[in-house]
């Protein structure tokens, strides 16, 4: 039988929670991926094979899934220091360079991931890319609402030489701009040719007033856990 999608994902996430200790201070993702290992915490805290768990949430989402499991919860000024995260990606290179965010919580994730002594990335095997931004798929940038269309115009100029087009993400539901966690907005960028050196490309989108965070993770992930037909595949930094 042919594994689906979410499946794998769920093969991926239970493989991460292997690293969980008792007493460890978690970084608790976002997305389908890490739910699915935030639902195994929740399991193992709930037969006792896990104890004094503290999670650290990526977004509200995750806060609210997190809580109804019964997961003591906690957030970064109280942990500046994190043992473990685990979370999903939307691509991954070679390097274990990310993309992350399409889910709209890249601030979070990238501040609390950013704090961790280990930093487990689970993904199924279709979001593995030769390069990130290749996949044709959003590259996201969180910025502040305040003339968006001047930080949007100004992101797809910085990278017209790889054919870069700029979009206001909208809300699925009402069709008006999609809001983060932080109250910000998300542009999501299109590309058309591989943008080259991705922390040049990352320093010159964070030195653009107006733009807060942009969802590639260069050099944090420490472990991933692929899921896919032929098994799961594993590798460290
Ligand atoms: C959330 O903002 C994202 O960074 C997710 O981690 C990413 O989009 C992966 O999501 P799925 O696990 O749902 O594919």
């Amino acid at each position: 039988r042919i594994l689906s999608q979410d499946e794998l994902k769920k093969i991926a996430a239970y493989k991460a929670v292997e690293f969980v200790e008792s007493g460890m201070v978690l970084g608790l993702g976002t997305g389908s991926t890490a739910k699915h290992a935030i639902d195994r915490i929740g399991e193992l805290l709930r037969q006792g094979k896990l104890a004094n768990i503290v999670g650290i949430p990526t977004s509200t989402q995750t806060h609210q899934q997190a809580s109804s499991l019964g997961i003591p919860l906690s957030d970064l000024d109280a942990h500046p220091v994190l043992d473990l995260a685990i979370d999903g990606a939307d691509e991954v290179d070679p390097d274990m360079n990310l993309v992350k965010g399409r889910g709209g919580s890249l601030l979070r994730e990238k501040m609390i991931e950013g704090c961790c002594k280990k930093f487990v990335v689970i993904v199924d095997e279709s979001k593995l890319v030769d390069y990130v931004g290749g996949s044709g798929l959003a590259m996201p940038v969180e910025i502040v609402p305040f003339c968006w269309r001047f930080t949007a115009q100004k992101l797809q100029t910085m990278f017209e030489d790889s054919g870069c087009v700029a979009k206001l993400r909208v809300s699925a539901e009402d069709g008006e701009a999609y809001v983060t966690d932080n109250g910000n907005f998300i542009i999501d960028l299109y590309f058309k040719k591989d943008i080259g050196d991705l922390k040049a490309a990352g320093d010159a989108m964070l030195r653009l007033a107006g733009v807060v965070e942009h969802g590639m993770f260069i050099d944090m992930a420490t472990t991933l856990i692929v899921a896919g037909e032929m098994g799961v595949r594993m590798g460290m930094k």
